[in-house]
This record gives C-alpha cells, sequence and structure tokens, in this order.
C-alpha cells in the first residue's frame, strides 16, 4: 500500500484522482494501463508480470512518471506525454493549425514548444495581402493568448516554450518581449545561440540577421551587444534562457531526420517538429541505505523504468498522427531523477563541493549506461526503433533513440515527498499560508531528523530568513549540507548542471539562481560559462525578479 504526506494527498486529491478513486487505486490504474503494452509482445502472464513491477516500484515511490500519465492513463483521453514540439511554418494556415494543436495537446496537460524562426520578420512582404508581415513576436501572442483560455478547462495551467534564432531579423524585440514582466506569461523563452555567435561574442565581431524567406541578409549586429541584451533580459525576469543549439544538435540522435530547433517548455528534452517524449524519474532518496548508496537497487529501478516508458509509446493516444508516426518511429523517453538534494543530505555531502560533482557524475554515468544496456536489451525482446538505420545507432540495436532526461519533477517530487529533480533546497523554513489566510510554520524534515531538535530562537531566525546560515549554536557541518539554493555560488549550480548533462541524453532543466544582488554581468558570464561547460542550455533566476521562470515548476494554482 502507497504512504503519502498530506501535501502529496492534497495534489492527488486535486488534480489526479478520478471520481471516487484513491491514490493506491490510481497507481494501480496507471500499472494496469501501462502494462498493456506487454500484450503486444508476449503472453497475458508477461503483462501481468510487468503490472506487478510497475507498481511496486510506484507504490513504494521509487519511480514515478510525469504528471499527464498519472492523470490519464487507463482513462478516454489517453494522452500519457508531457513533452510536445510543434512546427511552426511561414503561413498563416500552418501558424494556426499549430496553434489549434497546440490547445488539444494543452488540455490533456501536456507542454508544447515552438521554434519560431521559420517566420518571416515583421515588416517583411507579403504577397499574397500586398501588406507588411507583423512577425513572429506577434504571432506568439496568439499562441498566449489561446494558452490562457485552455487554462480554465484544464487540470494543469498550459506551459510553451518560444524559441527563436539569434540569427533572426526579429531577435532584439523578442529578447525583450517579456521584460515588463506582463507579457507572454504562458511562455517560457529561449534564444537558440550557435557556436559562431559566442565565438563572435568572447572574440568580438558580428553575425548576420537572416530573413529565412529568402535568405537574405537583413542587418548586422554585434555579438557581444546582443548577449548584453538577452544578459539585461535575464536580470530583469529570468527570461530569455539561452539554447546552446549547436551542442544540442551535435547530440541530435537522428541528424538525417531534420536539425532541432527547440525544447519542451522546461527545456529539458531537445525535439524535432512533431516528436513527444514522455518522462518519469527514479527518487534518489530512495536507494540510500544506512549512509551508503544501494546500487544494485538502482539498477534494479532503471531497468523497470525504462521498461516502463518504453510501453507507455505502445499504450499512448497520440493528438495527431504525425505526432504518433514521429512517437514510434524514434521511441524517444526521458528516465531523470528527483531528490538528489535529500539524497546528498542524508549522505552529509554539500552540494557545492567537488565531491558532489563527482558524485553527480559518477551516479548519472551509472543511470545512464543502465538505461542504456535495459534499451538494448528491451530491443532484443521488442526489436529496435524503426529509424535506427536513419541514426547515430545504426548498426546497433537499441529500443529507444533517447533514454535520458533531467525534468524539473515540479509535482511529481511533491507526490514522492522529496526534493525536486536535481536543485538544491530553496528554503530550510518558512510561514506558509494556506486557505482562510492562517500562517503555518514549515521546518524541512530532513533539518530536523538531522538536529533532533531547535530553540525557539533558532526556530524563528529560520523562519524569518528560510537559511540556517544565521541562526545561532548549529553546528557548521549542518549548515554546511543544509545551504539553500540562493547560498549556493552559481558557479556550482552549473558544475553539478554540466555534470549530470555529461551523462544525460536529453537535457537538463535547472535552474541557476542567484542573489538579489546579482548582475546583468554576472548572468552574462553564466551564459559563457554554460558555453564553455557544453551545456545544452540555461535558465537563470534572479532573488526578487519576476516569477516567470519558476512558475511553471511550482505548478500552484
Ligand atoms: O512533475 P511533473 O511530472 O508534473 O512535471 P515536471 O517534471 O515539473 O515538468 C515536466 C514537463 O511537463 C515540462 O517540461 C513541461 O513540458 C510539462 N509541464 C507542462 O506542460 N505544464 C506544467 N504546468 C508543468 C509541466
Amino acid at each position: 500500500m502507497v504512504k503519502l504526506s498530506e501535501t502529496a494527498i492534497e495534489i492527488l486529491k486535486a488534480r489526479y484522482l478520478r471520481p471516487g478513486e484513491t491514490p493506491q487505486e490510481l497507481f494501480e490504474r496507471v500499472a494496469r494501463a501501462v502494462s498493456e503494452a506487454e500484450l503486444l509482445y508476449g503472453p497475458a502472464s508477461q503483462a501481468a508480470r510487468w503490472e506487478e513491477e510497475f507498481l511496486k516500484v510506484m507504490e513504494n515511490l521509487e519511480f514515478l512518471p510525469n504528471s499527464p500519465t498519472l492523470m490519464n492513463a487507463g482513462t478516454p483521453l489517453g494522452q500519457l506525454a508531457a513533452c510536445f514540439v510543434l512546427p511552426v511554418e511561414d503561413s498563416i494556415e500552418e501558424i494556426f493549425a499549430s496553434v489549434s494543436l497546440m490547445a488539444k495537446i494543452q488540455k490533456t496537460g501536456g507542454g508544447t514548444g515552438f521554434s519560431f524562426s521559420r517566420l518571416r520578420p515583421k515588416g517583411d512582404t507579403v504577397k499574397s495581402t500586398n501588406g507588411k508581415a507583423s512577425g513572429p513576436v506577434s504571432f506568439m501572442k496568439v499562441f498566449n493568448c489561446a494558452t490562457d483560455a485552455i487554462k480554465q478547462g484544464g487540470k494543469r495551467r498550459g506551459a510553451n516554450m518560444g524559441v527563436l534564432s539569434v540569427n533572426h531579423p526579429d531577435v532584439k524585440e523578442f529578447i525583450t518581449c517579456k521584460t515588463d514582466g506582463k507579457s507572454f506569461q504562458n511562455f517560457n523563452i529561449s534564444v537558440a545561440c550557435t557556436d559562431d555567435f559566442f565565438q563572435k561574442a568572447l572574440k568580438g565581431g558580428e553575425i548576420e540577421l537572416i530573413n529565412p524567406r529568402d535568405g537574405k541578409v537583413w542587418s548586422r549586429v554585434k555579438a557581444d551587444e546582443l548577449l548584453d541584451l538577452i544578459a539585461e533580459s535575464a536580470w530583469k525576469t529570468g527570461d530569455p534562457g539561452i539554447l546552446y543549439i549547436d551542442e544540442i544538435n551535435r547530440h541530435n540522435p537522428t541528424p538525417a531526420l531534420g536539425r532541432i530547433e527547440a525544447t519542451n517548455p522546461c527545456g529539458e528534452v531537445p525535439l524535432l517538429p512533431y516528436e513527444e517524449c514522455n518522462l518519469g524519474s527514479i527518487n534518489l532518496s530512495k536507494i540510500v541505505e544506512k549512509g551508503r548508496i544501494n546500487w544494485e537497487k538502482l539498477e534494479r529501478l532503471v531497468k523497470v523504468a525504462v521498461r516502463f516508458l518504453d510501453c507507455v509509446i505502445d499504450v499512448n493516444r497520440y493528438p495527431h498522427p504525425e505526432i504518433e508516426k514521429m512517437a514510434k518511429g524514434n521511441r524517444k523517453i526521458g528516465l531523470g531523477v528527483m531528490g538528489w538534494a535529500e539524497l546528498l543530505i542524508e549522505l552529509e555531502i554539500p552540494y557545492d563541493s567537488e565531491e558532489a560533482v563527482e558524485l553527480a557524475e559518477r551516479l548519472m554515468g551509472f543511470i545512464n549506461r543502465k538505461a542504456f544496456e535495459a534499451s538494448a536489451e528491451l530491443a532484443k525482446q521488442k526489436g529496435s526503433f524503426p529509424n535506427i538505420d536513419k541514426s547515430v545507432y545504426r548498426g546497433k540495436t537499441l529500443r529507444n533513440a533517447t533514454r535520458t532526461s533531467i525534468a524539473p519533477t515540479g509535482t511529481i517530487s511533491m507526490i514522492a515527498g522529496t526534493t525536486p529533480s536535481i536543485e538544491p533546497l530553496f528554503a530550510v523554513g518558512y510561514v506558509k499560508r494556506v486557505l482562510g489566510g492562517r500562517r503555518v510554520p514549515f521546518i524541512e524534515p530532513l533539518l530536523m531528523k538531522k538536529v533532533k531538535e531547535l530553540s525557539l530562537q533558532q526556530l524563528k531566525e529560520i523562519l524569518e530568513s528560510g537559511t540556517l546560515q544565521r541562526a545561532e549554536g548549529i553546528p557548521e557541518k549542518i549548515k554546511r549540507i543544509f545551504k539553500t539554493a540562493h547560498e549556493i555560488a552559481p558557479e556550482w549550480h552549473l558544475k553539478i548542471q554540466a555534470a549530470f548533462q555529461k551523462h544525460t541524453d536529453n537535457a537538463v532543466s535547472k535552474t541557476v539562481n542567484l542573489p538579489k544582488s546579482a548582475t546583468p554581468e554576472d548572468i552574462k558570464e553564466i551564459f559563457i560559462t554554460g558555453y564553455k561547460l557544453k551545456l545544452k542550455g540555461v535558465t537563470v533566476f534572479r532573488e526578487g525578479s519576476k516569477e516567470g521562470v519558476v512558475e511553471f515548476k511550482v505548478d500552484q494554482e
């Protein structure tokens, strides 16, 4: 039987349980629906065996799939994936077809990413009407409004990623389109930056802004100035983030099928147009036993999780035939982790330490390797992904074009009762306002487990500041392992992200937190460091700036 916290039960009741369903029945529904995929490949006894395995790992909160799977598996809706990228081509018909498909996906809890780079720039000619084009930012408003309207009916607010190439003539308007703090609240935005752009930003040089309609140079701009503008906007509101688009394409497993131009809303899955990806995460707090990592248990969990996510592809109900074709052709899955901060605390390793960076590499390296092995093993039983001969895995036997991806786990980490994704603790204590305006103090249970008791004075300090650093009488060692997101220097956020990225097929969704006093120059440095560390994307969040970026992750309503 599943044991859940009060918060977890509240979340499930509000949005995940079917009428009259208990949490236990939810996990049973999901295990049954997903394991039905096994019937396509083997006898009923095989499906029954996997149903049991899937149920066990979810009940134990050792592994959870992304929210749409929990919400929709075994229901008439049946759409199970969290991440989509849709094409936006340069015609009114195609733009609105994309809006329509977006609406259909968001109704099911899926998030959508778009590259607007193919749209002709503002002021360019429109032949059929003899008029002037309104440009990508203007069309993004249509997507944003549509998401607003769907929000009221759906189970969670819709999330979008808007991407524009750094070489698009409207790039400046795009970079600043959220700086008023009001516009495009349903979008995270990212600039797709090339190696050439960073090289020129570092050495001094201009990049060409090119009209995608005819390939002609529209104007030129100093790369360094553009990077300054990105940093300044991100300093104000957290947006835009950066996509290191060439690094992303160096790891594109199916380059013959096209170049990747965009990611899903939180950035962890770069995808081709019409591709989707379903995600799931292993709860790392469950693999620590008596102060040590149980590697055999982790290996077992990876195997079950890969099989689970692969099954999802077969039982999923797709919102569009083209999406089904891409999903079943590449069979991408995204296995990630949650509870990294909890694991570190249990092992008494500070987040901002070389030891943590080394462990991140070892751990994710292990998961990535085992996921690859599990996918190869599955291919022997069920066949390789159909596009394998058009992929970098040509000649191999492999079931999934990508296996790993690190999602924010905004909601599922709360259901599992652990820390989200690979993020550090956000606060060790705070005063929560609950329904009716009552104020309830909250102290991080992981802290209480380590310190056993706190004096009234210490409690007061912690609740007021959210951190341990000013509380007197707390041992240095404890203060060191309970540093919160804003107290950890940006370079350590980046180092941990890079350590995980090195062993992740897709990308890592991570926020680099900054204190209020950080400058645009600091942010520029972070973007350059991200490039040097071979990250696929970087998002920053400065304390006190607008909430835009984290909003989707906290997923509150
Ligand atoms: O924890 P949960 O499975 O609910 O989701 P997550 O790991 O926080 O986010 C994973 C992905 O789900 C995001 O990158 C989005 O693609 C999508 N998502 C969404 O569409 N709408 C939200 N409100 C939250 C997430």
